[in-house]
């Protein structure tokens, strides 16, 4: 038994239904995407909920509920004025793909959010669990959902010994993450209330497990196999990158900013002119391959001044070292601009009214910190 992975049977399954819907009334949390059965909010709380905690998705979720209170109202709001509400969420590409899905609801469904599976996860941004939350908490449909807490919990409930990213390991939870939902009604909530034990009392590290209402039916608790069920990840492989950000100001004291373009990791983001220097071995040769990317992208020649900031930041599978730089425009030569981006220049003492991309967040919060 012990290598195996547990064979439910359905008087089993009934019972485990029956005690964690029962521990679900008494002890699941109320949040405000749980007293309502209107898609759209529930779309809205699932994506600000990929990858942010609970606590800090609340007032944002409010917030943006309260300036985007259909779908139409987002589908018809600029760009810029969603991601002012995510500013702080961070994962920009989130927000994006949100508001093109709202656009394409409207254009493809009539504004209605549409209630097939396959529609629902053919919009931007919605994956196989995504559309799964949405249609089974909104329309109490009897579709499986998989994501960190499920998957831990439905680890361990099967003793499951494969990595749980493995074709194989996935295939078994999807398929126990179906087997376990009520066969007639009710799979919507039993959903929120695997999803609760799984981030309440089937914790990572130490999980709660006296307290576990189906801890007697749990092979992993009764072999003890919690500290490596599921089986933990490989750490991660990075890739060390280094960039170079310019600092330029004009006459007035100005920063000189730009929007990233679609096929930058920021896209629609605003950031300081920024450049990938990984290649670059020494500071003289990184100072002249900046000059010279900016001429390429910004049409104008710059002078690249003395190093002032220094920070390590993390996204994806990279590691990024980003080295700030002050620097000044050539203005010996005259002419316009034939900049290939959107540019502006900012005030750094007035508030800022623009998202910026994390990283260009925390330096211009030191360049601010550092003016005053
Ligand atoms: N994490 C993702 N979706 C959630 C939900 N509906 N409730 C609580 N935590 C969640």
């Amino acid at each position: 038994m012990q290598d195996e992975i547990k064979a439910w049977k359905p008087n089993e399954l009934a019972r485990l239904r029956r005690l964690v819907t029962k521990w679900y009334s008494e002890n699941g949390r109320v949040l405000p995407w749980r007293q309502t059965s209107d898609p759209y909010e529930i779309w809205v709380s699932e994506i600000m909920l990929q990858q942010t905690q609970v606590a800090t998705v609340i007032p944002y979720y409010l917030r943006f509920l309260e300036s985007f209170p259909n779908l139409a109202s987002l589908a018809t709001a600029p760009l810029d004025d969603v991601y002012h509400h995510w500013a702080g969420l961070g994962y920009y590409r989130r927000a994006r793909q949100m508001h093109e899905a709202a656009k394409r609801v409207e254009s493809e469904h009539n504004g209605v959010f549409p209630t097939e599976y396959n529609r629902v996860s053919a919009l931007p941004g919605i994956g196989r669990y995504t559309a799964g939350a949405i249609l089974s908490f909104s329309r109490d449909q009897r579709q499986p959902i998989v994501e960190a807490n499920t998957l831990r919990l439905y680890a361990r409930l099967l003793h499951l010994k494969l990595e749980t990213s493995s074709k194989q390991g996935q295939s078994h939870l999807w398929a126990f993450a179906e087997l376990v939902l009520p066969l007639r009604t009710g799979s919507g909530r039993m959903n929120q209330a695997l999803m609760e034990i799984g981030s309440q009392i089937c914790l990572p590290k130490h999980p709660i497990c006296l307290r576990c209402p189906i801890k007697r039916m749990c092979p992993t608790f009764a072999s003890s196999s919690q500290a490596t069920i599921p089986v933990p990840k490989k750490p991660k492989e990075y890739t060390e990158l280094r960039e170079a950000a310019l600092v330029i100001r004009d006459s007035k004291g100005r920063i000189l900013m730009r929007r990233c373009t679609l096929d930058e990791r920021w896209a629609g983001l605003w950031d300081f002119p920024r450049f990938d220097v990984t290649e670059c071995n020494t500071s003289a040769a990184e100072s002249k391959n900046v000059a010279a990317q900016f001429q390429v992208r910004f049409g104008k020649s710059v002078f690249v001044g003395k190093k002032i900031h220094e920070l390590k930041h993390a996204v994806t599978r990279y590691r990024i070292t980003l080295k700030s730089y002050e620097a000044e425009l050539d203005s010996s030569i005259p002419g316009t601009w034939k900049s290939t981006v959107e540019t502006l220049w900012v005030n750094p003492k007035k508030h800022l009214d623009l998202a910026l991309s994390s990283s260009g967040k925390r330096l211009w919060s030191w360049l601010s910190n550092a003016q005053t």
